[in-house]
């Protein structure tokens, strides 16, 4: 009998029961939801549970405070840690969340020796990196979200100028998953229309402009947490395309070795996502100015992993 990817999901929160819904409804897999406050992972994950019926899936909900039930599991969602508020940035919250995650990390990667790694707790790419040292996994087995919630966003934007559909916009956002992320108006398009054919450089100026604050646009409305619905789209999106092994390629923070001139990084950049992980960085060529942005973000992710 064929056996279910097991999905855990690490951090009950607005992000994580999302994803655990998400990725649910699209039977992903068996998904393990687990945090340290008692009682929350149980109760969302049975009342999601209870949704089965009504929604016509099979996949199994398990909600715990232990991370025994996380073992053996083929993809770990880390979603564990504090969200920023108003004034915040993603940097403000790597004091914290870095003892979470290295905690986090080594409860779940001895149980879960052949999983790949979705940090998504912010911030991602230094989270990305801490999983790295902490776990002594494959780099490959390491993945921070980013470039798929910004591209979505970015997405989003262009399609709400244009008045077409969502569906038929692609987009690329590179770097660090902070205010200096690199969207690439150049590989963006519209059912293969690039997008400077259908609009003017000051429109694409401000979509972009947006994008880069696409995060702080949700905290400011929400005010005590950030987003959760695009993240949580997004993430089971990256989770698909590992248990499923459709080697899409997406956006992603993956750990790069002198690809794009940076070297023993993660960084946002074009990866194909596979049963392995990264199956491949992708290296797009980019222009002198695209170039110097990527090594600016790059040096911002840098800059914060060299205060822990
Ligand atoms: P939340 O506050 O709703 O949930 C966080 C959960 O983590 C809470 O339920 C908390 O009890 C749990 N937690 C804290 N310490 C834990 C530990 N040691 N072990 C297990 N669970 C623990 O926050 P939300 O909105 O779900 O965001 C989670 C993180 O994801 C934040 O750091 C946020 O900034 C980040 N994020 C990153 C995104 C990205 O694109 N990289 C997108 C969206 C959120
Ligand atoms: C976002 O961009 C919180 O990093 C998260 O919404």
């Amino acid at each position: 009998m064929l056996k279910r990817p097991k999905i855990t999901v690490v951090g009950a929160g607005n992000v994580g029961a999302t994803v655990a819904q998400y990725a649910a409804l699209k039977e992903l897999g068996d998904i393990v939801l687990t945090d340290i406050v008692e009682g929350v992972p149980q109760g969302k994950a049975l009342d999601m549970q209870e949704s089965a019926p009504v929604e016509g899936f099979d996949s199994l909900i398990i909600g715990t405070n232990s991370y025994e039930e996380t073992a053996e599991s083929d993809v770990i969602v880390i979603t564990a840690g504090i969200a920023r508020k108003p004034g915040m940035s993603r940097d403000d919250l790597v004091d914290t969340n870095v003892k979470v995650i290295r905690q986090v990390v080594k409860e779940v990667a001895p149980r879960s020796p052949d999983a790949c790694f979705v940090l998504v707790t912010n911030p991602s790419d230094v989270m990305a990196q801490v999983a790295f040292r902490e776990s002594g996994f494959a780099p490959e087995r390491i993945i921070g979200l980013g470039g798929v919630l910004d591209s979505a966003r970015f997405r989003t934007f262009i399609a709400q100028e244009l008045k077409v559909s969502f569906e038929d916009v692609s987009a690329f956002v590179l770097g660090g998953h902070g205010d200096d992320m690199v969207p690439l108006a150049r590989y963006s398009y519209v059912s293969g229309i690039p997008i400077d054919k259908l609009l003017d450089q000051a429109t694409i100026d401000r979509l972009v402009q947006r994008a880069r604050q696409g995060g702080a646009e949700i905290v400011n409305y929400l005010k005590t947490g950030s987003a959760y619905y695009a993240p949580g789209a997004s993430i089971v999106a990256m989770v698909e395309s590992i248990v499923k092994d459709k080697r899409r390629i997406l956006p992603c923070s993956a750990y790069v070795t002198g690809q794009y001139g940076v070297n023993d990084l993660f960084l946002g950049v074009p990866v194909m996502l596979g049963k392995n992980g990264v199956e491949k960085i992708i290296e797009i060529e980019l222009t002198d100015a695209e170039r110097d942005a990527l090594h600016k973000s790059a040096d911002g992710v840098r800059h914060v992993l060299g205060k822990l």
